[in-house]
């Protein structure tokens, strides 16, 4: 019974996506699970298996006033919990770059920092809450990785003016979203036949605010699990890149 629902799913999404040119997809921490990278809140994420776990809870640990108040408790957390090793694009992020290299108009707007959908070749990307840069709080020097020098608190220092801290060029709890990402993925979505929104659990704000721009009725939502905010939607409970695989064995785009 789930199978035939969600087989006419897709095929209803398939058919979204064949007959639309202007198609934004709206994503979060959901789209790199595929990649190997935890989400937030599902059972797994990293804000679920951190509760009761350190002196504050994990938002807080990840705020702009404990990466100042707090440094090396913010970085262990970091360490603890963020870092991962080598990651690839997952087929979803390989989707969408291809049906963008099709010559469908595709803008991605994404919750996410880790670089996965440019890195599968994606063009038009809005990263509403930053990218994986990291740079010196002191002299603003991008730093790579392996060129912070972890002090004895476990704190990154810029290898550039032995001082400053290291951090990442995203978004955290208590900073605001870049105006210009934000007006740039408002009006991708304003112009949109077909908006997707998958693995996002829509409650972090200004950022799921944003889809109350679209102005369309074609409104697909792709999750693993049940989300609050989708009215009107197309909600499609299942992984993001089994449904694309679904979708492509229609499309039959060449997704390396
Ligand atoms: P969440 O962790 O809140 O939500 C991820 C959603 O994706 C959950 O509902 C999962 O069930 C679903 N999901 C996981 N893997 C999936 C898969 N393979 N297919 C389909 N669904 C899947 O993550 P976000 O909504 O992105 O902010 O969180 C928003 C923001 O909260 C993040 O950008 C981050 C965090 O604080 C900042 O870093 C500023
Ligand atoms: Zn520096």
């Amino acid at each position: 019974r789930r199978f035939n629902r969600m087989q006419n799913q897709v095929l209803q999404l398939t058919k979204w996506i064949q007959q639309n040119q202007r198609i934004v997809f709206f994503g979060g921490a959901g789209v790199s699970t595929d990649a190997g990278i935890p989400d937030f809140r599902s059972k797994d994420g990293i804000y679920t298996k951190n509760r009761n776990k350190y002196p504050y809870e994990p938002e807080e640990m990840l705020s702009v006033s404990m990466l100042l108040n707090n440094p090396r408790l913010h970085f262990q957390f970091v360490r603890e919990n963020m870092e991962h090793g080598d990651i690839q694009p997952a087929y979803s992020h390989r989707f969408l770059a291809a049906l963008e290299a099709s010559g469908k108009d595709v803008a991605v707007v994404t919750q996410n920092t880790d670089g996965l959908h440019q890195a599968a070749g994606s063009q038009n990307v809005w990263v509403l809450h930053g990218d994986n840069r990291r740079y010196c709080m002191a002299c603003g020097k991008t730093v790579e990785k392996n060129q912070a020098q972890l002090d004895d608190e476990g704190i990154p220092r810029c290898p550039y003016c032995q001082e400053g801290i290291i951090r990442g060029n995203v978004v955290m709890f208590g900073e605001n979203l870049d105006s210009k990402v934000v007006s740039g993925a408002i009006d991708a979505i304003a112009k949109a036949d077909l908006l997707i929104v998958a693995g996002t659990s829509l409650n972090v704000y200004p950022a799921v605010s944003f889809i109350q721009y679209y102005p369309g009725d074609r409104f697909v939502v792709i999750n693993k699990e049940p989300v609050v905010q989708a009215p009107g939607s197309l909600f499609i409970q299942a992984g993001i890149s089994e449904v694309f695989q679904q979708v492509n064995e229609t499309l039959a785009l060449p997704v390396s």
